[in-house]
């Protein structure tokens, strides 16, 4: 039976396996290849998508436990027109080494500013904790959370 939900602001039905991981129904089913894979065990982060607007793993999340619900990816938290205050951060600092990490970093520090509108230093690292970034990022992502948080505050 096919499943429902918003992506994006958008009203999707795929008709695929309930037990399908969230990520490759955003990939295959919907084109959406901003979320990546990496681990496929919810250890790594690139897959990191927002349910009801907090961060999930994708790659652990199955598309029928999201039935209903509310789903963004990278591709739905800004325009290029309208950067989400995130993005508009990671741009100014050029966070981005190789990139892959990125979507999934992006997601997650969304959310926790969602949740923390000024975090410290130590509530990033706990939040990002568990995105991993093969190229070593941390030092630019922590500097473009604190600037997404003054930028948040200025709107
Ligand atoms: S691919 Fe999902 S956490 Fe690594
Ligand atoms: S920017 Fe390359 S893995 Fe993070």
């Amino acid at each position: 039976m096919p499943i429902s939900l918003t992506v994006n602001g958008n009203p999707a039905t795929l008709d695929l396996p309930p037990e399908m991981p969230l990520l490759w129904a955003l990939r295959e089913g919907l084109n959406l290849t901003g979320t990546k894979y990496g681990c496929g065990v919810a250890a790594c982060g690139a897959c990191t998508v927002h349910v009801g607007g907090v961060a999930v793993r994708s790659c652990q999340t199955a598309l029928g436990d999201v039935a209903g619900q509310s789903v963004t990816t990278i591709e739905g938290l800004g325009t290029p027109a309208a950067l989400h205050a995130v993005q508009a951060a990671w741009e100014a600092g050029q966070v981005a080494q190789c990139g892959y990490c990125q979507s999934g970093q992006i997601m997650q520090a969304a959310s926790l500013l969602s949740e923390t509108p000024m975090p410290t230093d130590a509530e990033i690292d706990e939040a990002m904790s568990g995105n991993l970034c093969r190229c070593g990022t941390y030092p630019r992502i922590r500097a473009a959370i604190h600037d997404a948080a003054r930028r948040l505050q200025e709107v």
